[in-house]
């Protein structure tokens, strides 16, 4: 579909060229889509811009929308109480879509709070409707509040994955697997480079279940292990594809992970450790079902993104893995008065060549952005880098692990002492 699937700066365009082709030869190009990749209708592709080399995703979590207009805001100032609804949740959509201008947007659960929901379809409709308005490709998973109302879990995603512009997919094909709403996305590399046709970033989207359906246990669900042996497999020939055909790469493609309910790991950190905030418990499972060792094992995963504790909006990295927290994005969900609904931004850059060809990615940042007067950006960070993922390096006859340092308000990368 090449420059229909083209997102970026041509990405609002993208319907103009079909639009100008004969008729024949449009319902080839349509004919073409069908199929397995049918409900990814014209946004089918996601791609590196050629511009910046950049693919940014804004993921949304813990919206918690329900009726729009009638529904109150939670946890605001006593000064911000009178007229706060769920509109101002999407006013906030807007705004942060305008200033970020994202490749992709990513739903990662309790899009919707369904207690308080009237019709579940139309709470969804109304919540994810400014990234359609703007057309904006999106992708979404649920989390334990989405199924609560008039659709049942299955029923919840289904709607998700019908609806425009929606990457979301329903699950994998001819496989049992536990949940709703597995799938995975490729970001192919630029246009016209040795790498379009590549995927040079993998995206990774999980049902974490909503709670446990053990007797003996209780508490949150979680990825069952179903779901991590298709994860497994799908990472592993992303992995054998990218590194065995041309032209073939000597490392994995980055892997991002999206779920809703955090990880027990999520509890591995301090402040001295993290960036961002812990104000409250980690709400994980009550057990540990390996998801984290599962992605460390696979190899290409280098952050992992996740909603469900709104107040907490760190990232801290275990084992090579950036593990991070987005904070509640919703007004209808619980927060803090007084401290910002957010975003959560990941900027992924690709590599130049010395003749100014993009290639593989070079780096993975991220910030968040603040519901406040000015759209703050804050915690910029560098998430990962190429190479410095505990790399190391031999020289003669010492050894040196490769040291970065984050410095400047965009955390560009210096490498401190490469021997
Ligand atoms: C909610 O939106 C209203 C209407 O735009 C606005 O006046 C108010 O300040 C917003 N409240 C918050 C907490 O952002
Ligand atoms: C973070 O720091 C604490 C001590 O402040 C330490 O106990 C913990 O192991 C560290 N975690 C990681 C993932 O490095």
């Amino acid at each position: 579909m090449g420059g229909v699937g083209g997102l970026g700066r041509g990405r609002r365009g993208a319907y103009l060229p079909l639009l100008l082709l004969p008729p024949l030869l449009l319902l080839a190009v349509a004919g073409a889509a069908v199929g397995k990749e049918k409900e990814k209708g014209a946004f089918g592709k996601l791609r590196f811009r050629r511009e910046s080399g950049t693919f940014k995703v804004v993921q949304v979590a813990d919206m918690h929308y329900a009726d729009g207009r009638s529904t109150a805001c939670e946890d605001v100032l006593r000064s911000q109480v009178a007229g706060c609804t769920d509109l101002n949740t999407t006013a906030f959509l807007y705004r942060v879509f305008r200033a970020e201008d994202p490749d992709l947007v990513v739903f990662t659960g309790d899009n919707i709070y369904g207690a308080d929901s009237n019709d579940a379809a139309k709470s969804m409709d109304a919540a994810i409707a400014p990234a359609i308005d703007m057309k904006l490709p999106w992708a979404a998973v649920i989390g334990n509040h989405d199924q609560e109302g008039t659709l049942s879990r299955e029923g919840v995603m289904r709607h998700l994955v019908g609806m425009k512009n929606s990457l979301s997919s329903f699950n994998p094909e001819g496989i049992e697997i536990d949940g709703y709403g597995n799938y995975n996305l490729e970001v192919s590399g630029v246009e016209g480079t040795p790498m379009d046709e590549k995927s040079v970033l993998n995206l990774y989207f999980l049902d974490s279940g909503d709670y446990s359906t053990v007797l003996s246990i209780n508490g949150y669900g979680w990825i069952k292990a179903s779901q991590q042996v298709w994860f497994q497999q799908t990472s592993s020939s992303l992995q054998a594809k990218y590194m065995n055909e041309n032209p073939k790469q000597k490392e994995p493609a980055p892997g991002l992970v999206f779920f809703h309910i955090p990880l027990p790991e999520f509890s591995s950190f301090t402040a001295a450790n993290f960036t961002g905030v812990k104000q409250e418990g980690i709400s994980s499972a009550s057990i540990n079902s390996g998801f984290f060792a599962s992605m460390v094992e696979a190899g290409d995963v280098r952050a992992a993104f996740v909603g469900h504790d709104h107040i907490n909006d760190f990232c801290g990295k275990l084992s090579g893995i950036q593990l991070c927290y987005a904070g509640g994005f919703g007004y209808h969900a619980y927060g803090k008065a007084g401290w910002s609904r957010r975003a959560r931004v990941v900027s992924v850059q690709l590599e130049k060549t010395d003749n100014g060809e993009w290639r593989g990615v070079k780096s993975i940042k991220t910030w968040k952005r603040l519901d406040d007067k000015h759209l703050s950006t804050i915690d910029s960070e560098v998430l990962w880098n190429r190479g410095s993922n505990g790399m190391v390096l031999r020289k003669g006859s010492h050894t040196a692990t490769v040291e970065y340092e984050t410095m400047g308000a965009f955390g560009e990368c210096w490498m401190a002492n490469l021997l």
